[in-house]
């Protein structure tokens, strides 16, 4: 009989320190965090304000580098102290979505997704792309023309262009009412990668009652 090798766990984050300094004081916004995800996995983070939540995606998206430890990605290393940059590495595989959406201004819904599909040298069919987050007919507004649930749609749109392992949302939830936040969340449930993972930052108990698995952080630290 052979064993086949275990397959990676999607993200693996190890030993994550990230400290900014604030005047004389350090803040440790981010202390010792380890964890895995694995395949097909949603997992909420909560905690309070000041946590270090934000601080802790920022570094699995590659878009800051932690003081100490590192992140992998499918069992490769992605992210660490000195890491060249982990950002462009891993554009193509990471999807995010911010609470602000991370939409140009002054571009139509249609045309931020084409931006981001260049970016990401995807070829992926954006107008379908739409239609599949329920926006088709609003490709051609622009951001501010949007309401709360619009813009995390296309923000959701956008961060699911060329098909990330890893989907991170900062607080997709916190600008629309409940009934859209339940929709949202059935839109995230049936869009987000089946074989990669998702995890979502929230305050929400409902989004948290739809993962998998929850990481509460207290200070920086996960707690139990
Ligand atoms: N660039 C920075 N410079 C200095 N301090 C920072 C910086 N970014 C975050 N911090 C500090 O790190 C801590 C964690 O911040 P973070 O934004 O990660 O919290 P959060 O859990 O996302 O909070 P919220 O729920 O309000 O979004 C806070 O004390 C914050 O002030
Ligand atoms: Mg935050």
């Amino acid at each position: 009989m052979t064993t086949a090798a275990e397959p990676a766990p999607v993200v693996e984050a190890r030993g994550l320190h990230r400290f900014f300094r604030r005047g004389g004081d350090e803040v440790a916004a981010v202390r010792d965090v380890s964890f895995v995800v694995g395949h097909g996995e949603l997992i909420a983070v909560r905690g309070p304000s000041g946590s270090g939540k934000s601080t802790l995606l920022a570094l699995l998206a590659g878009v800051d580098r932690p003081d100490a430890g590192e992140v992998r990605l499918d069992g490769e290393v992605i992210n660490f102290r000195d890491a060249p940059d982990p950002a462009t590495a891993r554009r193509r595989t990471i999807g995010v979505l911010t609470q602000a959406g991370g939409l140009i201004e002054h571009l139509s819904v249609r045309d931020n997704l084409r931006v981001a599909a260049r970016a990401r040298r995807s070829t992926d069919d954006v107008d379908a792309l739409l239609d599949l987050v329920g926006l088709g007919h609003r490709a051609t507004a622009v951001p501010s023309q949007l309401s709360g649930g619009e813009t995390a749609r296309a923000g959701l749109a956008v961060a699911l262009i060329g098909s990330p392992r890893l989907l991170l949302a900062d607080e997709p939830t916190a600008e629309v009412s409940a009934t859209e936040e339940q929709s949202l969340l059935e839109l995230l449930t049936n869009v987000r990668p089946s074989d990669g993972a998702t995890i979502v930052v929230t305050h929400s108990d409902a989004v948290a009652g739809a993962a998998q698995r929850i990481l509460d952080l207290s200070a920086g630290r996960l707690v139990a």
